[in-house]
């Protein structure tokens, strides 16, 4: 129907007669002429209307409407002088229209389509509609480039593309799984996968060598800004490698990636033990965008003279003393602010927080009487104070303080606007513990596929697992392991998680068994590709980059999914609903 896309309509055109198609993105009437922007899938373009040149264009644009479709023929002329748009590709342009059809009517937007600024509820009821804007369409352009990228890289690399069931048995990654009721076998359900983890890795033992899949996963889980129910991963798995052979691949995969959509980035990461970044971010994923890195001062509130901070002081492996420097934070917070602060660490289980400001006449502030001299000049030497630099110190349990001095620091950077957001900052995170206890319950960190680095342990938190993250910019990207090949330390592994052998065989009997026919040693990751393209993309909203995402609550406004089914569905299904009291 088209000769030419609206954006491709540009100078070299001049004279020539061209056909554009598309939706009406404005309409101006200046005295008798009619000028329309024309837009179909990307940039719009300018038609005019004149009924100089065709009455009956002219009569037909006057009827015109936002968001009606439109077919227009027409000459390319150049706009007048001073009436370029420099901010447009076809600002140089327009089309003097001969004939202008309205292809379809459209009732009027029930939002302001120009306005990302619009109540959630209702851009994603006519999602369709916000996907006709420029915004989408470039973060659309963005993944598909992307995705495109990362085929073509893992391609080139020797990986095959495999797809694998999504009508599964569970994957244990930690979430709620979605299950899916069987018609044929009564009261069975398949789960949906968490991640393709475990057919990844029968595919090493089938012998594939290296794999990967744009793979869909579903987890049932709490969602944030950056989680979805239903999300894609650029799943990979390899043999015969180690960690380091698992990194460079998958930091040949991300540099792919960026180069081609555009974004320069180094092309390889920086380390960092997770045993550092809990200790100087707090955080398992930090954000290396600014500093304000934690400092230990345990040892020397260990000597002072409050019984509440010598005896935290005591323990120092069970407790921590944090300080974070804010510097010139003296002259940037008012009082009512420094009040705040603790207030918001409080949510986050804090007992208080002390500080101290370095002033001319040395260090100021609640705490200083319970130090002496010496103390209070090694905190300015342990801290590197400068006059005007404010100090907050956070002491108790070690995983409750580094929580929440780690949330404090990026709440800091945020308030006072020292995040640049033109940067990536990578970072992997390695050698994580294999274990965490959480209420008294022994969990695996990563998954209890991981390759412990040695089961020779004295105390379990101890042991740590050839584990790695990729953090961009503080979000987890991606993750992975070198992951358990023989049976032996699988079953040691499930036995010190507590599952039985029964309940092992019976969840992964299927893994168990694989790993008895000479399983090669093997490991990948998986990236996150919605969280790829949120960083790329320079969004906060996971929900930004998915065509048709979820709510917070899981559901879709567009086709109200979860929806309820007809009796005949559920009778089929074997399935009754109980209707649960509403309280
Ligand atoms: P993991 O559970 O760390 O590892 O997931 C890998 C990456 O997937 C992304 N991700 C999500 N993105 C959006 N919404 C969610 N709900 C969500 N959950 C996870 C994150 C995360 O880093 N099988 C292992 C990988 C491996 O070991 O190879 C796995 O799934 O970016």
């Amino acid at each position: 129907m088209r000769t030419h896309y609206c954006a491709e309509i540009d100078t070299p055109l001049i004279g020539e007669t061209v056909t554009v198609a598309g939706w009406v993105a404005s309409r101006r009437d200046h005295g008798g002429v009619i000028f329309i922007d024309l837009r179909d899938k990307d940039e719009p373009v300018q038609l005019v209307c004149d009924p100089a040149d065709s009455a009956e264009a002219h009569k037909v644009a006057d009827e015109v409407r936002d968001q009606y479709v439109l077919i227009a023929t027409g000459k390319v002329r150049a706009r007048g002088e001073g009436l370029e748009n420099p901010n447009l590709k076809t600002g140089k342009v327009e089309i003097v229209v001969e004939k202008l059809t309205i292809e379809n009517r459209s009732k009027p937007m029930p939002f302001d389509l120009g306005d990302d600024k619009v109540n959630e509820e209702i851009r994603l009821k006519y999602r369709y509609l916000e996907l006709r804007t420029q915004r989408m369409y470039d973060i659309f352009k963005l993944r598909s480039k992307a995705t495109i990228a990362a085929r073509n890289a893992l391609d080139k690399m020797g990986f095959l593309e495999v797809e694998t069931p999504v009508l599964t048995k569970s994957t244990p990654e930690g979430a709620r799984d979605y299950l899916v009721p069987s018609r044929v076998h009564p009261g069975e359900f398949y789960a949906l996968p968490q991640s393709p983890q475990l057919f990844k890795q029968l595919l090493m033992v089938g012998g594939f060598d290296r794999y990967f899949q744009i793979a869909k996963c579903f987890r049932d889980e709490d969602l944030r800004a950056d989680r979805q129910p239903e999300f894609t991963q650029i799943d990979v798995e390899m043999s015969f490698c180690t960690q380091d052979d698992v990194i460079e691949t998958a930091e040949k995969l991300i540099h792919a990636i960026f180069t081609e959509c555009g974004i320069e980035i180094p092309a390889s990461f920086p380390r960092m033990t997770y045993r550092e970044a809990m200790e100087k971010y707090g955080s398992d994923k930090p954000d290396l965008r600014f500093g304000m890195e934690m400092v230990d001062v345990i040892d020397i509130f260990e000597r002072c003279d409050n019984e509440i901070f010598s005896t935290i002081a005591k323990a120092p492996k069970k407790n921590r003393i944090k300080a974070l420097k804010v510097p010139n934070g003296d002259n940037i917070f008012s009082k009512r602010q420094m009040k705040g602060f603790e207030e918001y660490v409080r949510k986050f289980g804090a007992q208080g927080l002390g500080y101290f400001q370095m002033k001319e006449e040395g260090l100021k502030g609640p705490l200083t009487k319970f130090f002496n001299e010496d103390d209070l000049q090694a905190i300015v030497e342990r801290c590197e104070l400068q006059i005007g630099d404010v100090v907050f110190f956070g002491a108790g349990e070690k995983k409750v303080v580094l929580d929440y001095m780690g949330r404090f620091r990026l709440y800091l950077a945020e308030l006072m606007g020292i995040v640049p957001d033109d940067v990536y900052k990578f970072v992997w995170i390695v050698d994580f513990p294999m274990f965490e206890i959480e209420e008294g319950r022994i969990k695996a960190l990563h998954h209890p596929f991981t390759q412990p680095k040695s089961l020779d342990y004295a105390d379990i938190e101890e042991i740590e697992s050839i584990a790695y993250d990729i953090v961009l910019n503080g979000t987890e990207l991606g993750g992975g392991s070198i992951r358990i090949h023989k049976e032996e330390i699988q079953e040691e592994i499930f036995k010190l998680l507590g599952i039985s052998e029964e309940e092992a065989q019976e969840k992964f009997g299927f893994l168990l068994d694989a790993l008895k026919f000479g399983a090669p040693p093997h490991g990948g990751f998986a990236i996150g590709l919605d969280r790829l393209i949120m960083l790329m993309a320079k969004t906060d909203s996971i929900r930004d980059v998915i065509a048709f995402p979820k709510t917070q609550r899981a559901q879709c406004l567009l086709t109200h999914a979860p929806s309820e089914v007809d009796a005949e569905q559920l009778k089929e299904l074997h399935l009754r609903i109980r209707q649960t009291p509403t309280t």
